[in-house]
């Protein structure tokens, strides 16, 4: 690879990123449809400008995939790289130093909605991609591109282009670069992933908003109705109060367990840092690593419903909804779960209210094996640019196409350049332009080793990387 690449073309670079991240892409929202477009066509053109032969938007209902082939290249393997182009909403506005979508740099940091998740770091693949390719723009292997534009906010256009054309994840390995660091100078694949089940619980008491002051004692009251229903879903301790909830899940192995207390984790940072409040909740019986990577969640996102305007109004509301989700860990399967969820939530309703619970999207949790010689091949990489190879971990997140993406058999190598303080889905998300410069290097690398070794890596135990347990437990520097 050119490795004065970035170091010649960063400020190029730096301005094709920031025209990136000025499209306001929020997939979930239908006054973005448009923008959404507009970003898989920056993509689009994006993947034409660096000579791919094939270039496709692939429509469905809602916002369409993204699909390349670059030239060729016979005798090498193939990659798949998958990442998605829509990000999440970015309110609260008020809150961001910088507008969400005016990309700004501050201390070496650059500020917008989606830097880090996952433009950023599909921006970050596509620049290897560049720098790999010879005087022809020929790659140094056959790379096949696959971007949403659903991923944030549960759309089916691209299972339902991966049922109907299973071919199309035909490779070597997948490469998926939407995960962050485990630290910084740590990079990370991961093993695991939490899946999802996002779901509306809607309670209804009476035709009308009522005068609490006619009606108040007597009347039943939506919103009460709604927040001792979640009350009744969550006990103080943590503990999720969903029959049989907890009986699927396939604990850690204790091998799995001795290694992430072997990680190096300082609580109080991780609290100060981000966190950011002034305690951490939850199971206390179990590690902070095993609340997060292996345990479910039940949260509530949000509550609609009463009066919530300026001043004061004295209503008995009959309507509210509350937006709510649980994560899932390796075991659980979202059908199954809504169901439960749906049980739990009827017998927590009074009579007299109309409750309903309307599953609105979801995924399985998935385990990654990551035996297979590609992830040597990564951690050669890693290794090479940052000094260390990957270490294993989890993560409390979800991508919910995953599964699919190894369904013809590719080792799906899930990782990333962000780090654990980038914010996403927060106010002032960032990416470190350190992490970005570096992370091209580093994918360039893996391109060009991947091209050589493919994912018949010779011995898989002379390739096989330093186990996590092994890594010394000093700060990184
Ligand atoms: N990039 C994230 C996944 C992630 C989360 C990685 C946390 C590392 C740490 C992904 O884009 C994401 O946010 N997914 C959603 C999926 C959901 C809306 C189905 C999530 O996890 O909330
Ligand atoms: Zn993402």
């Amino acid at each position: 690879m050119d490795v004065s690449f970035v170091a010649r073309e960063q400020s190029r670079l730096l301005g094709e990123l920031s025209s990136f991240l000025a499209i306001p892409s929020v997939s979930a929202l239908p006054v973005h449809a448009a923008d959404c477009r507009r970003a898989a066509e920056w993509l689009r053109d994006e993947l034409l400008v660096l000579g791919c032969p094939t270039v496709e938007l692939i429509e469905g209902q809602g916002h369409p995939v993204v699909w390349a082939e670059g030239p060729e290249v016979p005798g090498r393997p193939t990659l798949l790289i998958y990442g998605h182009y829509d990000v999440q909403p970015p309110d609260p506005l008020d809150e961001w130093i910088s507008p969400p979508f005016e990309p700004t740099v501050r201390e070496g940091r650059l500020y917008a909605r989606g830097a880090a998740d996952d433009k950023g770091q599909v921006f970050c693949l596509l620049k290897a991609y560049e720098a790999t390719l010879d005087a022809d723009r020929r790659p140094p292997l056959n790379i096949h591109f696959i971007f949403e534009g659903e991923e944030e906010s549960g759309g089916s256009v691209i299972a339902d282009l991966l049922r109907a054309e299973p071919e199309r994840t035909r490779a070597d390995a997948a490469l998926v670069c939407d995960m962050s660091y485990y630290a910084p100078g740590w990079p990370a694949v991961y093993t695991a992933l939490r899946g999802l089940c996002y779901a509306e619980i809607s309670v209804r008491t009476a035709e009308r908003d009522l005068h609490s002051g006619s009606y108040g004692g007597v009347a039943p009251n939506a919103l009460e109705t709604l927040v001792r229903i979640l009350a009744g879903l969550k006990k103080r301790s943590g503990e999720i109060r969903i029959p049989k909830l907890y009986k699927a899940i396939e604990p850690p192995a204790d091998e799995e367990l001795t290694s992430w207390r072997r990680l190096p984790f300082d609580k109080d940072a991780f609290l100060r840092e981000e966190t950011t409040g002034r305690a951490l909740t939850g199971l206390k019986e179990y590690s902070i690593f095993e609340r997060v990577w292996a345990l479910p969640t039940f949260e509530i996102h949000g509550i609609k419903g009463g009066f919530v305007g300026d001043g004061a109004k004295t209503v008995i509301p009959a309507q509210a909804t509350a937006k709510v989700s649980l994560r899932l860990v390796p075991g659980q399967v979202y059908a199954k779960v809504g169901k439960q969820l749906e049980r739990a939530v009827a017998a927590l309703a009074p009579k007299w209210a109309d409750v309903q619970v309307t599953l609105l999207h979801g995924g399985d949790a998935v385990r990654v094996d990551v035996s297979h010689p590609a992830f040597a091949v990564l951690d050669e990489a890693f290794a090479s640019v940052t000094g260390r190879p990957a270490v294993r971990v989890r993560s409390g997140g979800s991508i919910p196409i995953i599964p699919e993406l190894g369904l013809a058999g590719a080792p799906v190598l899930l990782t990333g350049i962000g780090l654990p303080d980038d914010g996403l889905h927060s106010p002032n998300e960032k990416l470190d332009l350190a992490q970005l410069w570096s992370g091209i290097e580093i994918f360039g690398r893996f391109f060009e080793l991947f091209a050589a070794k493919g994912g018949a890596a010779g011995d898989p135990a002379a390739a096989a990387p330093e186990p996590a347990m092994s890594l010394p437990l000093v700060p990184p520097a």
